[in-house]
This record gives C-alpha cells, sequence and structure tokens, in this order.
C-alpha cells in the first residue's frame, strides 16, 4: 500500500501527489519544515513544532496556506488515513512557485506538502547503544534558528560521519560544538552538570532540548547553557543528543574517543525515560 500524502488541500496516493519545478521550495531551498514524532498512534509535542514554524515562517516573511491552527487537524488525519502507529510527520512550506528570480515573488501561492515515515521511536539501537559522532568544522548559513529546508550542509556532514562508519557529525565553529547535523548537542561533566549550547542564531532551537531542560530543572538536575568544546566533550562523563525523531539519544564516541566507559550514561538514559514518559502523557 503506497502512503496517503497530503499536498495543498488534497489527501493522495504519493504516486499523484506533485509540485512545480518552479516551486521556490525545489530552486532556492526557500521553505522551511517541521518533524512531529508520533507515538501510540498520538502526535507528541506538536504545538511546540507549531509555534516554531510560525517564527520560521515570520523570520522569512512567508505566509502558511493554511491557518496554523489547522494543520494539526489535518497532520492527525493523515496519521489516521496512513494507520501509523510510531514514526513521524514531515511539514513542509515553501514560498510556492513562480519563475525564478532571487527577489521574493509578489503573487506566489506558499505551499503545504507533509507526509508520514514510519520509524521506531521508543527502541532503537541508538537508544540501547549510544551512537559514535565525529567533528566537522559547521558550514551552514548563519541563520540556523530558522528550520529552513537549506540541509545539503549537514547532510554531506552526515555522510561523512558514515563513511567513517559513525552516525553522526557534530559542528564545531570557532572552536565550539554548535549541534549534530539533526539534533542539538548535550554534555555532562563530571561532577553532573548538564551542558548545552545557549540559544543564539548559531543553532536550530529544539522542541526537544527545551523540554528535556524543562524536565531536568524538575527532576532537580543542575544545567548550564553555554558552548563547549570537543575536549571538554571528550572529558565529560557522558552525552547525548536530543532531536523529535531521536528524543534523547546517548553518544558514547566523539573523535574515536570513548565517553565515559563507553555505555549509555545514567543521566541520558533517566532523561530518556522522563522525556518518553511526559511525551506521551501529553501526546494528542
Ligand atoms: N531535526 N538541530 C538541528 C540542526 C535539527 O535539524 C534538529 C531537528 C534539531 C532538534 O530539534 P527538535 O528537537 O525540535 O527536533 C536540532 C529534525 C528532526 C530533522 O531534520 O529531521
Amino acid at each position: 500500500m503506497s502512503r496517503i500524502v497530503y499536498v495543498n488541500g488534497a489527501f493522495l496516493p504519493e504516486e499523484e501527489a506533485k509540485v512545480s519545478i518552479f516551486d521556490r521550495g525545489f530552486l532556492f531551498a526557500d521553505a522551511v519544515y517541521e518533524v512531529t514524532p508520533v507515538m501510540q498512534g498520538r502526535l507528541v509535542e506538536n504545538a511546540g513544532h507549531m509555534k516554531r514554524l510560525e517564527r520560521s515562517l515570520g523570520e522569512l516573511r512567508m505566509e502558511s496556506p493554511v491557518p496554523i491552527s489547522e494543520i494539526a487537524g489535518l497532520m492527525k488525519q493523515l496519521v489516521e488515513k496512513n494507520e501509523l502507529w510510531e514514526g513521524i510527520v514531515y511539514l513542509q512550506v515553501s514560498r510556492g512557485a513562480a519563475d525564478r528570480d532571487f527577489a521574493f515573488p509578489k503573487d506566489a501561492a506558499p505551499s503545504l506538502v507533509m507526509f508520514t515515515q514510519e520509524k521506531p521511536l521508543e527502541e532503537t539501537n541508538g537508544s540501547r547503544l549510544g551512537i559514535k559522532v565525529i567533528s566537522t568544522p559547521d558550514l551552514r548559513w548563519a541563520r540556523r534558528d530558522i528550520k529552513t529546508t537549506q540541509l545539503l550542509a549537514p547532510s554531506m556532514m552526515k555522510q561523512a560521519a558514515k563513511d567513517q562508519g559513525k552516525d553522526d557529525a557534530w559542528m564545531v565553529q570557532d572552536g565550539f560544538v554548535t549541534e549534530g547535523t539533526s539534533n542539538n548537542a548535550f554534555i555532562v561533566t563530571r561532577d553532573g552538570v548538564i551542558v548545552t549550547r545557549q540559544l543564539t542564531n548559531d543553532i536550530l532551537h529544539g522542541i526537544t532540548r527545551a523540554s528535556v531542560l524543562r524536565l531536568a530543572e524538575e527532576a532537580q538536575m543542575r544545567f548550564e547553557e553555554r558552548a563547549f568544546t570537543i575536549a571538554e566533550a571528550q572529558e565529560a562523563a557522558e552525552a547525548f543528543m536530543t532531536a523529535a525523531s531521536a528524543f534523547v539519544t546517548p553518544v558514547v564516541e566523539i573523535d574515536g574517543a570513548m565517553i565515559g566507559d563507553g555505555k549509555p550514561g545514567p543521566i541520558a538514559r533517566r532523561l530518556r525515560e522522563i522525556y518518553i514518559a511526559s511525551a506521551l502523557e501529553a501526546a494528542e
């Protein structure tokens, strides 16, 4: 059975879904996206993703073709039509189709597409064993706070990691880790302080990151929002990353150096547990 996808007002089999070759998402990466996890057939943390979508659109002076408040309803229909139990809903808004010109077109109609992907989220090798990362220079543009589809640099860095038999890359700018190719980076110092980079335009303001920090605070864990180096991360007691499609996933190796005892650490495991419990409780 092929998937049913959503394209500009219609639910269609994926083979029949079409967008124009003049779509500015295709020509200029003039598009923003969101990834919402689905667990037990329900949307996880979607309100946060919709809020960030609205902000990304605003930063690019782009309109949503459908009121943001109506998108969750469409997503739920998509999940139902595809009988999705565990995975993600991918959503993309582009500025729409217009004859190719760098300036924003005056009369293009924005486009909204959505599709589902089945994907194990709760039980994964990454969460059981931890993942291995390499470091790479951060080659991306300067507005990483906007979730655009301009993903060639992180895609190249992820592939560089795969080519070396590793799982992901942590990107480094001016000597400090910014984030993972599609996740936020964390370490836990040897005296138990959780550290993750502060929010600026240098990183995406992760929805999972925000929830994990809130849960850590509620659990009376100590945390600091500041930049750290690869050397500090290699000396840390633990490392982990967060993303909608990975929740909290331990990192057990950085540039060949084992973190802690090379196994997922207790703080990462605990945060993953409480994150999943709280996300499920609030899922819609
Ligand atoms: N990526 N940093 C970057 C660069 C990301 O692309 C993502 C998410 C995150 C984590 O944000 P959140 O917790 O809101 O998912 C951080 C998604 C999952 C993706 O591109 O597939």
